[in-house]
């Protein structure tokens, strides 16, 4: 039915004659000449209906043409005049000149416009949401995911190219725990039964080394329910990675491979081995185990150094066990006083009673800490016209504070990033939380991450703090991309971290019995990792929002809008499913 796409007509055709399929992407009627842009994939190119050799019936249709209408073009591709190219558009130096045109399939429906004069704004979110069919149109959504296609290929040709073979595992399965709430589907046959959708194939993956496929991969979609934010989606989809008789090391180098490929395939070079920092380090120097790199502006102990001189907050935090740690900001005394606030509130929300300051500027220390005794600019390093940002108390408050006060002083001051691509490998991650609701020790990540070895004798302790885990995490630009680990090869280390976190051995069997067993039967060390691959097209489409480059996404509240799903079912379906409350 054609030739040629739209979007690819260059130079090099011209005197050949095609037929192109597209939509017309906007029409301009100047006094008998008509000019369509017409659109596929490759993007647009200008079709010249010219009255001296197309017929006046075809004239006469293609001036009513209404946007959106899909059309059949046969012509001729010629050079434009000089003073008529587009350089702004690929295909700018020619147009078609049209010898026949026929009106497909008429758009009648035109809720949103695709075309849209140039600055003016998209319609509402909501709006295109629930037009998607229309908004995917758009060329900024297909080029995302033409480029989500390429990226999930490059994907397929590194992983397998390294050994990885590609196995999918079931969408209907057993729990597989995550730290967000499973989706159910009720089993018609096994009526009272429920299947969850995978929050991620983590224990099939396993259950596959323990089968001696050594070397797994799975572009793997993950379903959590669970409070959705803009880089959350409750479906969602994972570069998911498992190997067998492997150390963190040889996972770290699999999936470098991966990235360095992904962003060369829109044409950024990064080098491997990327950084890799211990999770207690990125939190003394970053307050944060997902710091973004690019940028400098650490965290320094400043409590030898500030007590003891008369500043009564300072005195009484750290006399009850806290620390003061701060920030030098070098070319910091430019930020306002009510940029100052601004960081104080931020500081204040994470928990922290305030945000002491000391500005250094003509040769004079000013603000609040400037009174303490026996202070210098020497004795904080803090250089000419820079500021120091302090705060005290528990780690955990310092931490947080300080990480969103950093993040605002890079927003304030938007610094010259030190590099573009700051990938970062956080290891040595604890392997418990402490969750103060319930007043129970329960696990960072997944049950099924090992300690590390010197560690597994703490598993004891009353206090989890220092057990660390042998779980690492992905970290680009203060994006975590993913995260992974080496995992619980030994059935009975297993059953005692289970027991650790109060999941006694009959439950333990009930939830995880198809993955102990399996470890019972010959299992080898192994490890893997899985990346968010949304995420990772976000970044490198350059969009703000995964909805950008997903098909067909859902709203913050979990709901499709184009479908109009989750919806109603009847009485009647929910009887065949044995979940009617009168069947019992
Ligand atoms: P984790 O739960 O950290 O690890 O998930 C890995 C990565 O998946 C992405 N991600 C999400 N992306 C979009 N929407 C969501 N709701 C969402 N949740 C997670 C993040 C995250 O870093 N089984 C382990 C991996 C392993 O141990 O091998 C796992 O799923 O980028």
């Amino acid at each position: 039915m054609r030739t040629h796409r739209c979007g690819s007509l260059r130079a090099s055709h011209i005197g050949e004659e095609v037929v192109l399929g597209g939509w017309v992407h906007k029409r301009r009627d100047l006094g008998g000449f008509i000019f369509l842009d017409l659109r596929d994939r490759d993007g647009l190119v200008q079709i010249a209906l010219d009255p001296g050799q197309i017929s006046a019936q075809e004239i006469e249709n293609a001036s009513g043409i209404a946007a959106e209408t899909v059309v059949r073009v046969r012509g001729v591709v010629r050079a434009r005049p000089d003073d008529a190219r587009n350089p702004e558009m690929a295909t700018g130096d020619v147009e078609v000149r049209a010898s026949s045109l026929e009106v497909l399939s008429v758009a009648t429906r035109q809720p949103i416009p695709v075309w849209r004069p140039k600055g003016e704004e998209l319609p509402s979110e909501e709006l295109r949401l629930r037009h998607r069919d229309i908004d995917l149109r758009r060329p900024e959504l297909q080029a995302n995911l033409i480029l989500r296609h390429k990226l999930l290929q490059r994907t397929r040709a590194t992983l397998s190219q390294r050994g990885f073979l590609e196995i999918e595992t079931p969408i209907l399965t057993r729990p597989t725990p995550e730290g967000a709430r499973d989706y159910l589907v009720p089993s018609r046959v096994s009526k009272g039964q429920f299947y969850s959708l995978p929050q991620s194939p983590q224990i099939y993956k396993q259950i596959l080394m323990t089968a001696g496929f050594d070397r797994y991969f799975q572009i793997a979609r993950c379903f959590r329910d669970e409070d959705l934010r803009a880089d959350r989606q409750p479906e969602f989809t994972q570069i998911d990675i498992e190997a067998a008789f492997v150390e963190p090391e040889d996972v770290f180098e699999a999936i470098e491979a991966v990235m360095v490929d992904l962003w060369d395939e829109v044409g950024e070079s990064v080098s491997a081995p990327f950084e890799r920092v211990a999770y207690s380090e990125v939190m003394e120097r970053y307050g944060s185990d997902r710091p973004d790199l690019r940028f400098g502006f650490t965290i320094s102990d400043f409590t030898e150094l500030l007590t003891g001189r008369g500043f009564g907050a300072f005195d009484e935090a750290t006399a009850e066990g806290g620390r003061v740690r701060g920030i030098v900001i070098p070319g910091g005394s430019v930020l306002s006083r009510k940029q100052i606030e601004a960081l104080t509130g931020r500081a204040k929300q994470a928990g922290a009673t305030g945000l002491a300051t000391l500005k250094h500027g003509d040769g004079k220390l000013t603000g609040p800490l400037a009174k303490l005794e026996g202070i210098t600019a020497e004795l904080v390093s803090l250089p000419e016209g820079g500021v120091l940002l302090a705060t005290v108390g528990t780690d955990s408050v310092t931490s947080t504070a300080l990480d969103a006060v950093r993040r605002g002083v890079i927003e304030y001051l938007g610094p010259e990033p030190l590099t573009s691509h700051a990938f970062l490998w956080v290891v040595d991650f604890p392997l418990f939380e402490y969750d103060s609701d319930s007043d129970e020790w329960t696990f960072a990540h997944h049950p099924f991450t090992a300690p590390h070895d010197e560690d597994v004798s703490l598993l004891n302790d009353d206090n989890l703090a220092g057990v660390r885990s042998r779980h690492y995490d992905l970290v680009y630009n203060g994006v975590e991309l993913g995260s992974g680990s080496i995992r619980v090869s030994d059935p009975n280390l297993q059953l005692a971290i289970l027991h650790r976190l109060g999941i006694e051995p009959h439950e333990a069997e009930l939830k995880f019995g198809f993955l102990l067993e399996a470890l019972r039967a010959g299992a080898p060390p192994h490890g893997g990792f899985a990346v968010g691959f949304d995420r990772v097209v976000m970044l490198l489409a350059g969009a703000s929002s995964l909805r950008d480059v997903i098909a067909f996404p859902k709203t913050t509240t979990a709901r499709a809008l184009f479908e109009q799903s989750p919806a109603p079912v009847s009485a009647e379906e929910l009887g065949v499913l044995g979940l009617n409350q009168a069947d019992g």
